[in-house]
Order: structure tokens, then C-alpha cells, then sequence
């Protein structure tokens, strides 16, 4: 009777301590983040850097269900591969499909991971409150599978970018080679508290009314000795759903600043600008309105008389 009183209330107690930790795990809300955590990549390419030792990793995250724009890129900037005598490599970071029909996803996702291994997939639901693993999860896959690429860049997968202008500003010997990140430097933004904006930051998961600089998320390029230091430092600050903001509140705390780039015109990453061809020749990222544009674009930029 003892013996079994004592089952049951070892029992009652694995019970009770289990769904606290879960609880304590699962915060409430989108506005948490459920980072760290033991995240795997379902789909990875383990070999990709050790075989072409890439000077600059081109990263984009997309949503599963966005092949069109996985394709698009493939047939534009995501195919310059030796660029100014480097070599460039791509790839798109994916989290899992959810609701409906997300089986049939998953298994086209595998099946075009087969025919292009340019896909990496990380197990948490891909989503807009999600954006902030995923961030963490590209620092953690260039910090263990691509330490020895010099760059890597982080870009949206409805922008344009010029691939020669990146690597001629990567190559410039007054570029930083380490503690280095650049794109559009954004400063003094104030934390939103209006609960129907799109970025609303509740007090309680950032009580400051302003976010350290950080780089606009579109479009940010930085040296591969920070996605370890990035990783490791994150551990210690409370996670923001904003990847962009939590990038900026891991740079405050390891002391490392946002570097300008060269000239204020390299990163547009504000309104679509109509396509011009002297502009996009100058420029290293401009966002476009669609997938479709950029293949438009794309061909007339590489025509072979002067753009300008
Ligand atoms: C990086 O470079 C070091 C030294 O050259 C080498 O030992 C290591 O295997 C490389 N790592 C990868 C992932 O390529
Ligand atoms: C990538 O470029 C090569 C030539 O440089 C071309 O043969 C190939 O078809 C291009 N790939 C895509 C997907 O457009
Ligand atoms: C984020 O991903 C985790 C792990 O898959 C999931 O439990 C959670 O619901 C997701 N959060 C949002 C807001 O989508």
C-alpha cells in the first residue's frame, strides 16, 4: 500500500513538475519567442562549404509555399556564382508549412531540394512571429557548417540584388574583414505600443522606448566571425519577434556597431523604385514589387551596352 501511495504520487509529481516546464517553455502569445532551443534542420546541406569554400553565403528566408520566388531568384542573382573571380553560394532557409495540405508541401519542398540542394529547413512552424528563429537558426548553420566563407548576407526574397556591387564593396580593402555588419542602418526607432501595428512591442517583453541601431532586415550583410559571438550572446536577452531588432539588441550587448556603408544609395529598401536600368547598375539591393519584375529586369540589366 506504502509502495503504491508512493507510485502515485511520484506519478502526481512527474506530472505536475512536466507541465510546468512545458508551460514555462511554451510562453503565452505571439509577442514570445521560443528561442534558444534544440532546433534541427530537417533538411541541411552539411558538405556545401567544406567542397567550394564559398567567399560570401547569399541567404535567403522564404515560406515554404514561395517557390515562385525560389525560382525566380535561381534563374537571376541567385545564379552568379564566381563573381569578380569569388564564389558565391545560395541558399533558401525554410521552416516548416503549417495547417492544410502541409504534408503535400513538405514533400515538394524534398523534391526540390533534390534537384537544386540549395534548401535548408529548420523544425519550428514557419511564420511571421517565427522570424526571429530563423534569423538565429542561419547564425547557427554559417557559425557550424560555413565558419571559413568571409561574408554572408542575409536578403529578402522580394528584393533585387546586384551581386557584382556586394562583392566589389566586400572586396575593398577599407571593409572591415571581422565584428563587421552592414546594410540600412536604422536608429532611434521607437518601440511601437500600439497594439494594432504590425511590429507592436508589449512592455513587458521590451520595457525601452527606443531600439539600439540595428540593420533593416531586408538586407544586411555581415563577416562570419559574428554568427557564433550573435548565437552565444542571444542566450543572455529576452527574444523579439522583430528578427531586425533582435540582431540590433545582440550587437548592443556584444559592442559590436553597425558599420555605414560606403555610400547611403547602396541599400534601398524602402518603396519599389520603377525599374531603371543606370539606377539598378549602381545600386546593391532595391526591394521589387514581385517575382516577376525581377526576371523582367534582370535580362534588360544584362544587356551589353553601358547602363548609363
Ligand atoms: C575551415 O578551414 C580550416 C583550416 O583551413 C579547416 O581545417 C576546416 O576543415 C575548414 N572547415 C570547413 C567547414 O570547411
Ligand atoms: C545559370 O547560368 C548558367 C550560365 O552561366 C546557365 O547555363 C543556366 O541555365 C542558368 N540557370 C538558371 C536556373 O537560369
Ligand atoms: C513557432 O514555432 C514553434 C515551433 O514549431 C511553434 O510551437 C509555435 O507555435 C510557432 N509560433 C508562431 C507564432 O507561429
Amino acid at each position: 500500500m506504502v509502495l503504491f501511495l508512493a507510485t502515485w504520487t511520484f506519478a502526481f509529481l512527474c506530472i505536475t513538475v512536466h507541465s510546468e516546464v512545458h508551460t514555462k517553455f511554451q510562453t503565452p502569445g505571439p509577442y514570445h519567442v521560443a528561442y534558444p532551443h534544440d532546433y534541427v534542420f530537417v533538411l541541411d546541406e552539411p558538405d556545401a562549404c567544406s567542397a567550394e569554400n564559398p567567399f560570401l553565403l547569399l541567404i535567403v528566408p522564404v515560406a515554404p509555399k514561395n517557390r515562385v520566388a525560389r525560382d525566380a531568384i535561381r534563374r537571376t542573382w541567385g545564379n552568379e556564382s564566381l563573381v569578380l573571380g569569388k564564389t558565391v553560394r545560395l541558399f533558401f532557409l525554410l521552416g516548416l508549412p503549417g495547417g492544410e495540405g502541409s504534408e503535400w508541401l513538405q514533400a515538394d519542398v524534398a523534391r526540390e531540394r533534390a534537384e537544386h540542394h540549395d534548401l535548408l529547413q529548420g523544425d519550428f512552424l514557419d511564420s511571421y512571429h517565427n522570424l526571429t528563429i530563423k534569423t538565429m537558426m542561419m547564425l547557427e548553420w554559417v557559425a557550424s557548417r560555413c565558419p571559413n566563407a568571409s561574408y554572408a548576407m542575409k536578403i529578402d526574397s522580394d528584393m533585387f540584388l546586384n551581386v557584382r556591387n556586394l562583392v566589389k564593396m566586400l572586396l575593398d580593402p577599407k571593409t572591415p574583414k571581422r565584428n563587421y555588419i552592414t546594410g540600412l542602418v536604422a536608429r532611434n526607432r521607437p518601440a511601437l505600443r500600439d497594439k494594432n501595428s504590425k511590429w507592436y512591442m508589449p512592455v513587458d517583453v521590451y520595457p525601452d522606448s527606443t531600439y539600439p541601431p540595428y540593420l533593416l532586415g531586408m538586407g544586411y550583410v555581415f563577416s562570419t566571425d559574428l554568427p557564433k559571438k550573435l548565437v552565444d550572446v542571444s542566450k543572455q536577452i529576452k527574444p523579439l519577434y522583430i528578427e531586425d531588432v533582435q540582431l540590433g539588441i545582440c550587437l548592443k550587448k556584444l559592442g559590436v556597431k553597425p558599420t555605414e556603408p560606403p555610400s547611403h544609395t547602396l541599400f534601398q529598401v524602402y518603396m519599389p523604385v520603377p525599374y531603371n536600368r543606370c539606377h539598378y547598375a549602381s545600386v546593391i539591393t532595391t526591394i521589387l514589387d514581385g517575382p516577376a519584375r525581377l526576371l523582367q529586369c534582370w535580362g534588360d540589366l544584362h544587356k551589353t551596352n553601358p547602363p548609363c
